[in-house]
């Protein structure tokens, strides 16, 4: 942990830096993902996802939401990326849903989904808007979970396969591609808690996916790298403080091996070339030899996520010896209850850069909240506001103590499909009425426009 310094050498280094701090490349952005936003689930050929099957589930999503219609995007993009152009940010990160591409997952490409996704990048480029790919944002083909999913190590080559389609058909005109968001989320939760697809308790599974995504993200950078004239590749990690609840040995134990799980079991691979300690073993029966320079294949950048801190309680128990635990009481709090720590913020970016050394992008970060028109039709986020300022500070605190990072992202454009939360917790920038689809631009939209400019306009004077 880099502790920061005191906070009067923290202004005096920020007074001649400010104009400086980020610098006229600084990217700021929005990001989406496909299963959240897009609909038209039936549309065009596309194939089912792992997501459609689960949502159907009794208990599974709040209200019984699915995906089905979410946003409409697949329909209404022209209208969201002019939102974005209102907006001012100079990028957009969103995901490919890989059955729309592939609805078997492997085999015939189909080609009203391709087009779907060269109609949006040609839309985002008019707009100048340069488009961030995510490959997999946890929306498995239906077929592929039911020939083993992440467990089957040929999930491998089907995903370095999927990567070459996208690769061949856009990076003509996209150079930024993220392999995977935040693979601890999705290989946790769903092969250990149950809360997504497959939702399977079993360690030997939970490993094994580990290890499988770990090689398909080695293998797919390989893909991107040789296929993407002037390619900028990287992954997109949740990174996050993991805290005892509690000051003893145990829970202190407990938060050690949630870090492990949830911090580091994709970027240590990945960037550094081996798994942390207290995973070594589980991964040991799915390891062949060559496994790590699969692994470890040269990226440009280390995505991150990050919300707040997370804190963990022993659980002899549980199947990895930790459980979840609510953040203390007396923390300051988002309106769904999320812990609002931009020092956090602040001190895992300067962290990162110290373990990784590359440079960072920030590709989510955002709070949510249960919210609906006022009156006069008008959504008045303060509170969302509120964070996004903070976290923003620290984010300009950290790059004046020297973390690399290039670039900030907002989780959302739109309110959308919220996972198990279902359309109950909304993250947007834009507020969407569900019934109409009717967008309407939250005060946050209008706050994130105006630091933009301020931003560019510091770098211009
Ligand atoms: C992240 C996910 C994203 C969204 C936000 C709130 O963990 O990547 O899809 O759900 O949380």
């Amino acid at each position: 942990m880099v502790s920061p310094p005191p906070v009067e050498k923290l202004q005096a280094a920020e007074a001649p830096l400010v104009a400086k701090v980020l610098g006229p490349d600084f990217v700021w952005g929005v990001s989406t993902s496909a299963y959240q936003i897009e609909g038209a689930v039936q549309a065009d050929g596309r194939g089912a996802s792992v997501w459609d099957g689960f949502c159907r589930v009794a208990g599974r999503i709040a209200n019984g939401d699915t995906g089905d219609e979410a946003c409409d995007h697949y329909h209404r993009y022209a209208e969201d990326i002019a939102l974005m152009q209102q907006i001012g940010v100079s990028a957009y990160r969103f995901s490919i849903a890989w059955p729309r591409v592939l609805p078997l997952g492997r085999g015939a490409a189909n080609e009203a989904g391709l087009a779907f996704y060269d109609r949006l990048v040609d839309r985002l480029l008019a707009a100048d808007i340069e488009p961030w790919i995510c490959l997999y944002h946890w929306d498995l083909p239906q077929a592929l979970q039911e020939a083993g999913g992440w467990v089957n190590r040929d999930v491998v080559s089907w995903f370095a396969d999927y990567a070459r389609l996208v690769a061949d058909r856009l990076g003509d005109r996209v150079k930024r591609f993220a392999t995977f968001n935040e693979p601890s989320v999705f290989t946790l939760f769903g092969y250990s808690f149950g809360w997504h697809p497959p939702a399977i308790d079993d360690r030997r599974s939970l490993y094994a996916a580990v290890h499988h995504v770990n090689l398909a993200h080695g293998a797919a950078v390989d893909v991107l790298r040789a296929r993407v004239a002037k390619a900028s590749i990287g992954a997109i990690h949740n990174v996050q403080p993991s805290r005892p609840v509690r000051p003893t040995a145990p829970d202190r134990a407990a938060a050690a091996m949630l870090d492990d799980f949830w911090n580091r079991a994709f970027p240590d691979p990945q960037i550094l070339g081996d798994y942390p300690t207290s995973i070594q073993r589980g991964i040991e029966p799915h390891r062949q030899a060559g496994d790590m320079e699969r692994i470890r294949r040269p990226v440009d950048w280390l995505g991150i996520n990050h919300y707040s801190p997370i804190y963990a309680k022993a659980d002899p128990a549980a199947p990895l010896g930790f459980a979840w635990a609510d953040a203390p009481p007396d923390v300051p709090r988002s309106p769904i209850g999320w812990q609002v720590d931009p020092a956090a913020f602040r001190d895992t970016l300067l962290d990162a850069q110290e373990r990784y050394g590359l440079p960072i992008y920030v590709l989510e970060n955002g709070a949510g909240a249960v919210e609906k028109p006022d009156a006069a039709g008008e959504i008045d986020d303060r509170e969302r506001i509120d964070y996004l300022a903070q976290y923003t500070g620290a984010l300009r605190d950290a790059v004046v103590l020297g973390a690399d990072v290039r670039g900030y992202f907002v989780w959302s454009l739109l309110d959308n499909f919220e996972w198990g939360a279902g359309y109950a917790n909304r993250f947007g920038l834009v507020y969407v009425d569900y019934p109409t689809q009717r967008r309407i631009p939250k005060a946050s939209a209008r706050w994130y426009a105006a630091l933009i400019r301020s931003e560019a306009m510091k770098v211009a004077s």
